[in-house]
């Protein structure tokens, strides 16, 4: 382990770590992936099959990676390796710190979209004529430069606050930004039930329509939303973890963070399927749903600009608080495993996720006609890190806490005072969670 003492950086207050993993956490997923993947799936059952799956896998698992973090003190690769005694333990956290890597890789271009609306909005230079939302996106997207840049942009925020360290860079931009999100997001949610036929959209969104769970891959969508939302198997809380003193308890930490993220989305949601019920609009376009549909509406409505700058700056605050979290993973790596400075990991991993994120952008434009698995660039991308590897790790990760980790061991880590929820947490762990992402991934690839 290196000398640097910024490795070793701690959190100045546990309100300030909560607020940070809350910001990790609370990303372009709540907003802009979980509305659009909620629409795809048929909307309210869907919503039902993803609770149920952030109580029986997110958080168990979210508090075996919190513990991993805190009893080791070490990034999330480092951490692995220590406890685990068998290559497939040893290697989860590696995993977790290069696919942290290659989500941010294109999660800034969709910021960088984001920044882009907000500016459009802002300046009034959003066409605020009818029906020409899907045009504009596709002609911003298809440009080769100017959603570059916008990309470029998303990652010098993002180096500049990780720069800062734990205590003064990533912890005070979330005191700042996640009181900010909440305040906006509430604000948005009130607009849109005021709407005329808002309710037709809450229908939408928690009236279940119990067919939709017929089909396999809505359990892989909710499955895969669940692990993108709370950033599981990634080493984001495990990272995030390892700069928490040793006293402190975790398991009332993970509640918070569990519920606070499934708060947001639902509440990004109550923002969104009114508006789009409202005016008439079909909720299961895509990921277009948040910049054409979204704008589209925004364009027709009284106030629109107003609700569009609010819009796309909670997005873009949002996206940031979670970039943060997802270049401080491989900075906490390269600091404590290569020896780097804070400043130098942060500066060389940021430009090397901007360039190999240029693909993923260009695939909307210039490099259209390469489809990955018939997907835009950015799609496969997206597609592979969360519905391909983040289940095989946290398969892993599952396995390592209910059958590696040393039972005594991993409920004294994780802080457990009632030995009634110890036991269910153990039950989830060893069967629950890694029966259901084995039989989800499995059947989604239609191999049983
Ligand atoms: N959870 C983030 C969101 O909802 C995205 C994300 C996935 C993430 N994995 C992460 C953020 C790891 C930080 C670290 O948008």
């Amino acid at each position: 382990m290196s000398n640097n003492a910024d490795a070793r950086a701690q959190w100045k207050t546990r309100s300030g770590f909560i607020l940070a993993a809350l910001g990790a956490a609370i990303g372009l997923g709540n907003i802009w992936r979980f509305s659009y993947v909620v629409g795809d799936n048929g909307g309210g059952a869907f919503l039902v099959l993803y609770f149920a799956t952030i109580a029986l896998v997110g958080l168990p698992l979210l508090l075996v990676e919190l513990a991993v973090g805190r009893a080791t003190q070490r990034e999330a690769a480092s951490a692995f390796r220590q406890l685990g005694r068998a290559a497939p333990w040893r290697s989860a956290g590696v995993l977790g710190v290069v696919v942290s890597f290659v989500i941010l890789t294109y999660y800034a271009v969709i910021a960088g979209w984001a920044l882009k609306f907000f500016a459009a909005f802002a300046s009034g230079g959003y066409p605020f004529a009818a029906g020409e939302a899907a045009a504009y996106f596709r002609a911003f997207t298809a440009a080769a430069i100017e959603p570059v840049i916008w990309q470029a942009c998303i990652i010098v925020a993002t180096v500049g606050i990780v720069t800062g360290g734990i205590e003064r860079g990533i912890e005070r931009a979330n005191k700042i930004l996640m009181p900010a999100l909440a305040v906006i997001v509430v604000g948005l949610a009130i607009h849109s039930l005021t709407l005329p036929n808002a309710g037709r959209g809450l229908a939408f969104l928690f009236a279940p329509s119990w067919e939709a769970l017929a089909q396999p891959r809505v359990y892989l969508a909710a499955l895969g939303q669940a692990f993108f939302s709370l950033g599981l198997a990634m080493g984001v809380l495990v990272t995030y973890g390892s700069y928490l003193p040793q006293h402190h308890r975790l398991p009332i930490a993970g509640v918070i963070i569990a519920f606070g993220d499934t708060l947001f989305a639902i509440v990004a949601a109550i923002v969104i399927f009114p508006a789009v019920f409202s005016f008439g609009m079909s909720p299961d376009q895509g990921p277009g749903l948040a910049f054409i549909t979204l704008p589209e509406i925004f364009a027709r409505m009284a106030g629109g600009q107003i609700v569009g700058v609010a819009f796309f700056g909670l997005l873009v605050l949002a996206a940031i608080t979670s970039s943060v979290a997802l270049l401080e993973i491989p900075v906490a790596y390269a600091i404590e495993r290569w020896g780097m400075s804070r400043g130098s990991a942060a500066l060389a991993i940021a430009a090397a996720a901007f360039v190999l994120g240029v693909p993923s952008s260009l695939g909307f434009g210039p490099l259209s006609q390469v489809l990955l698995a018939g997907l835009p660039i950015l799609d496969a991308v997206d597609f592979a890190a969360s519905n391909v590897i983040l289940p095989l790790s946290g398969l892993a990760i599952a396995l390592f806490a209910g059958w590696h980790w040393r039972r005594a061991d991993a409920l004294a880590a994780i802080g457990f005072r009632d030995p009634r929820v110890a036991q269910l947490w153990r039950i989830s762990v060893r069967y629950v969670a890694p029966a259901m992402i084995a039989i989800v991934f499995l059947r989604s690839l239609s191999l049983i």
